[in-house]
């Protein structure tokens, strides 16, 4: 054995030896009770494991050591900046995004979020979050062999990746269903199948409707079996029983072979719904916890570079639990909040609700992070408290209703073009679609050729990024908005699509065309130039680095809201004004014990804390302090 390889195969033991009693606890707590129980689902857990480290190709165990290396976590890192995209609307397909790997290099992210890439059925597949095979790249996007060659790319450039593991559900056409369908009890075992309809009204009683439009009810009848299985979102979308410990081994397995793939970052999409049990909601459950903290600790020990991400879009209370308790969880997850509070004091010109819900997200354990982005490929819930709606002196449903009219094209006076989705017309809820550019106002600005309003447009588009730049954690852009692309509407031309408007912003990106701003777009040229400039600053940085230090800064003036991040090598100071009014004579002195120079950092001039400073609609200033 070489040295190196002793020295894994130490660090791999001694993890083992910590770790390992904690997964026995906690899958014996799971599982005592399953009529299949027995010690020997020890001995399969850890071989699992072990084969997943031995087989770790060693680049990756160099790359976990130096990852390890760092604190409080690798992934708080000030230097991390990440880019969502789907391959094929991007650039045709993986072959496609290799061939941009300079284009990300130039813009300057550095973790690549690829949208579902694996095997999944050809027409309506939930955007390929109804998976059929978890370890087959989907032939519309290419092969096994050009992810690898891209996974290989990306770590010659010192990128990172970030997979999807769609845990909570398989589409109907994987294997396991198709075996479930033909009468095969193991595999029906793998879902929840109830041949009693009252059982299944009992868990609808208490289950909210995911896509109450598109597919209300948690279930779906299966004829050949005169059955109904559980479907949470799609009713082609079958929910995986965790309570069978078969379920959880084979998804575990996937985890760690998705590990040994190169996966920096594993997005497990939907974590709140993989626990289910009768009179309750079905979503954050203690046992979906559970589950989590036992992938955690596998990934710990096994393949330990793999951080792993909660896509948890719960209300601020629910989100930290999945930070863990005391027990090792996820490294990161969604800020949700923060990013529907973005929209929120967009469109009211107040950031109170924004900054009354901060003490509740500064509670997250050090050494774990946020996403925080402003658009994704799903749509905007408005899931902030309504405690910090009403301790903000407002009424949180006629806000809530005063938010959806805005972006839904609703208002007069509002240049957003969104749209409301999954309306309930029982509860009255609703989310919003629309890109980043539509939501902000360029799409209605520029076919009205107001020139007033593309301006305040665009600088609504910065503002918002700049914001989630500056934030600490790691920032997600969504591909395209770089650029300024609006919605994109196609999506109503094709049936297995027309039903879901967060289509509008899935756009496809002409790459070349957007590329030359000049050209064609030319009141794009400055704020493209702004992004990048914004990302480059964040990258040189290190006080962004998310190690809790951040304070916010309240103002007056309710339109204005910034925070400071602390850092022995200089902090920075972010304040930005969220209406379109000018905001004259703030002074930043009463942050200061006494008066100081802070340096600019977008003009690279020094101002006195002293100094009134104006801003106007939308204006963002960033300071270092030194
Ligand atoms: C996640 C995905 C979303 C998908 C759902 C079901 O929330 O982000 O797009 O519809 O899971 O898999």
């Amino acid at each position: 054995m070489k040295p190196k390889d002793f020295d894994f195969n130490h660090k791999f033991e001694t993890r083992f030896t910590q770790y390992f009693p904690k997964i026995k606890e906690i899958f014996t707590s799971l599982y005592k009770d399953h009529k299949n129980f027995s010690e020997d689902y020890f001995l399969k857990f850890e071989n699992i494991m072990r084969e997943a480290h031995s087989k770790r190709p060693t680049l990756f165990k160099k790359k976990d050591n130096q990852k390890m290396g760092q604190l409080p976590n690798w992934i708080c890192a000030h230097d991390i900046v990440g880019y969502c995209l789907y391959v094929d609307r991007f650039n045709k397909d993986i072959n496609g995004v290799y061939d941009n790997l300079d284009y990300f290099e130039e813009l300057g992210v550095n973790l690549l979020h690829l949208m579902p890439i694996m095997k999944s059925p050809k027409d309506e597949n939930d955007g390929g979050y109804a998976v059929s095979n978890f370890e087959k790249v989907d032939s519309k996007f290419g092969t096994d062999k050009d992810l690898k060659k891209l996974i290989s790319g990306i770590n010659s450039k010192n990128m990172y990746l970030m997979l999807d593991i769609v845990l909570n559900h398989t589409s109907n056409e994987h294997e396991w269903a198709q075996k479930a369908i033909h009468g095969e009890q193991k595999y029906q075992d793998y879902y929840y199948f109830f041949d009693d309809y009252a059982e299944v009204e009992a868990y609808n009683n208490y289950m909210p409707e995911i896509f109450p439009s598109k597919a209300p009810g948690s279930f779906t009848y299966i004829k050949e079996l005169n059955k109904h299985v559980m479907t949470v979102f799609h009713n082609y979308q079958w929910d995986l029983n965790y309570a069978n410990p078969e379920v959880f081994l084979e998804m575990l397995q996937i985890i760690l072979n998705y590990s040994n793939l190169g996966v920096d970052v594993l997005r497990i999409d939907a974590p709140a719904f993989i626990w289910k049990e009768q009179g309750t909601s079905c979503q954050n459950l203690p046992k979906a916890h559970l589950i989590l903290q036992l992938i955690k600790l596998s990934v710990v020990i096994a393949t330990p570079g793999m951080a792993l991400l909660a896509e948890a879009i719960v209300a601020p209370h629910l989100i930290l639990p999945y930070f863990g308790h005391g027990t090792m969880e996820c490294d990161l997850a969604y800020n949700a909040t923060q990013m529907a509070l973005q929209w929120d004091a967009l469109a009211t010109g107040n950031t109170r609700i924004m900054e009354f819900s901060q003490p509740q997200l500064q509670l997250k354990p050090l050494g774990t992070s946020w996403i925080n982005y402003v658009r994704c490929h799903d749509d905007i819930g408005l899931g902030f408290s309504d405690s910090s709606i009403e301790k903000a002196g407002f009424n949180p449903m006629l806000h809530r209703n005063f938010l959806k009219d805005y972006y839904s094209g609703k208002l007069d006076f509002s240049w957003a073009a969104g749209a409301l989705f999954s309306f309930n017309p029982k509860t009255n809820d609703a989310r919003i679609s629309g890109s980043l550019a539509s939501l902000c106002g360029l799409e209605k600005s520029l076919e009205k050729n107001d020139r007033l309003q593309i301006q305040l447009s665009l600088s609504k588009m910065e503002l918002m990024l700049a914001q989630c730049l500056f934030l600490g954690g790691i920032p997600m852009l969504y591909y395209g908005d770089e650029l300024g692309l609006m919605n994109d509407y196609s999506y109503l031309n094709n049936p297995a699509k027309s039903y879901d408007n967060r289509w509008m912003h899935r756009p496809f990106i002409n790459l070349e065309e957007l590329k030359e701003p000049l050209q064609k777009n030319m009141h794009l040229f400055d704020y493209q130039k702004n992004i990048k400039y914004l990302i480059k600053l964040r990258k040189s940085l290190p006080c962004i680095a998310d190690t809790n230090n951040i304070h916010w800064l309240s103002f007056e003036n309710s339109s204005l809201i910034g925070f400071r991040r602390f850092d022995t090598n200089g902090d920075i100071i972010f304040v930005c004004n969220y209406s379109n009014q000018t905001i004259s004579g703030i002074r930043l002195n009463t942050f200061f014990e006494k008066q100081i120079s802070i340096l600019n950092l977008i003009t690279t001039e020094f101002i006195s804390t002293n100094e009134p400073i104006n801003f106007l609609g939308y204006q963002y200033l960033i300071c270092k302090v030194h």
